[in-house]
């Protein structure tokens, strides 16, 4: 097997898969009340048409895949999609970020199909504020999703938190302690301005502070990587949990960027923050075979740029419910 590489010498073996720009919810930071107009059901990949491209993917290097959304699961047949994805050879590492609504209902039959881990996304352990960032979510589901992903398998689960200043920030602590009774594995993000394009992201709360605070209630220790990826993991000592702290803003990691990303509507996107992509709806429903859409993702990993723009305040034309994080 050829080991993929972009122009900035960096290996290439993650490939993380949109299957629906659709989400049971409406995050302050991700989409617009009203939702965003919707991608047409014929524009969307069909599952044979992602198992086509994943199994090109998987030809050229790529071992793991995450799905995404929107909110995957909001997909009907998503299981089949992870039973298909499962099948392929050198794929060794299946997982979803999800926003655990519909976790509970699913969790075993996911792992049945071959899903090996789940990244919750979820901003507040208080219930009205966690459906005010949400503008509907419920808690106890996602906690139930949680609960059901922990109790099938799923693990680690690990849970996101995107940090947004006077929104959310305080509770920082609680999601820290978190780890140390039980095995949390939290990661907190910080907040990039996909909303408020071109203006001063206020709502940012540098890692470094995020960092500071938590160490007001004990000091971190470095922690093993429980994964690949750009968070830096510590924990407390003897917690059962981690913590892990993702800076897209200030502590760029575009040096150890080893993804590409599939959009539902089938674009490859090199790089989150870069509108450039490359078609394969197109050729694959005119009949593109594995070996065209391998010379396609080839062109995509040699388009990949060495960084993003983001500290100037470039971000891009979709929204991250489009792209799937
Ligand atoms: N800033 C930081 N993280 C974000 N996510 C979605 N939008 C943003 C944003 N504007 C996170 C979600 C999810 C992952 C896919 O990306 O919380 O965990
Ligand atoms: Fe849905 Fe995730 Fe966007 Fe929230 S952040 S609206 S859960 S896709």
């Amino acid at each position: 097997m050829t080991k993929l590489c972009d122009s900035y010498q960096r290996p290439i073996n993650y490939l993380r898969i949109s299957v629906t720009d659709r989400c049971n919810l409406r995050c302050i930071y991700c989409m617009p009340p009203e939702g965003i107009p919707l991608m047409s059901h014929d524009d969307i990949l069909r599952y044979e048409e992602i198992w086509l491209v994943a199994r090109a993917a998987a030809e050229l290097g790529i071992t793991k895949i995450r799905l995404t959304g929107g909110e995957p699961l909001v997909r009907a047949g998503l299981t089949d999609l992870v039973a298909m994805l499962a099948g392929i050879e050198g794929v060794d590492d299946i997982s979803m970020t999800t926003n655990g609504v519909l976790l509970e209902r699913h969790a075993a039959e996911l792992k049945k199909a071959g899903l090996h881990r789940v990244n919750i996304s979820l901003d507040s352990l208080r219930p009205e504020r966690f459906h005010k960032i949400t503008r509907m979510g419920k808690l106890d589901d996602v906690l139930r999703g949680m609960e059901a992903a922990k109790q099938v398998g799923l693990n680690p689960v690990k849970v996101n938190m995107v940090v947004i200043r006077d929104t959310n920030d305080d509770e920082i602590p609680h999601f820290a302690l978190l780890t140390v009774s039980d095995a949390w594995h939290v990661r907190f993000i910080e907040f990039m301005p996909f909303m408020e394009k071109g203006k001063k992201n206020h709502s940012l709360v540098p890692v470094s502070e995020i960092m500071e605070r938590i160490e007001d209630l004990g000091k971190l220790e470095p922690s093993a990587p429980n994964g690949i990826g750009p968070a830096k993991y510590y924990r407390f000592p003897g917690a059962k949990g981690t913590i892990g702290f993702i800076s897209p803003v200030t502590r760029c990691f575009c040096q150890q960027c080893n993804r590409l990303r599939l959009t539902a509507d089938g674009k490859l996107r090199p790089c989150l923050f870069s509108d450039a992509e490359i078609d394969l709806r197109g050729p694959l429903r005119q009949g593109a075979a594995v070996e065209d859409i391998k010379q396609l993702i080839r062109q995509a990993v040699v388009s990949k740029p060495e960084r993003h723009k983001l500290v100037a305040g470039v971000t891009c034309e979709r929204f991250m419910s489009q792209i799937g994080g």
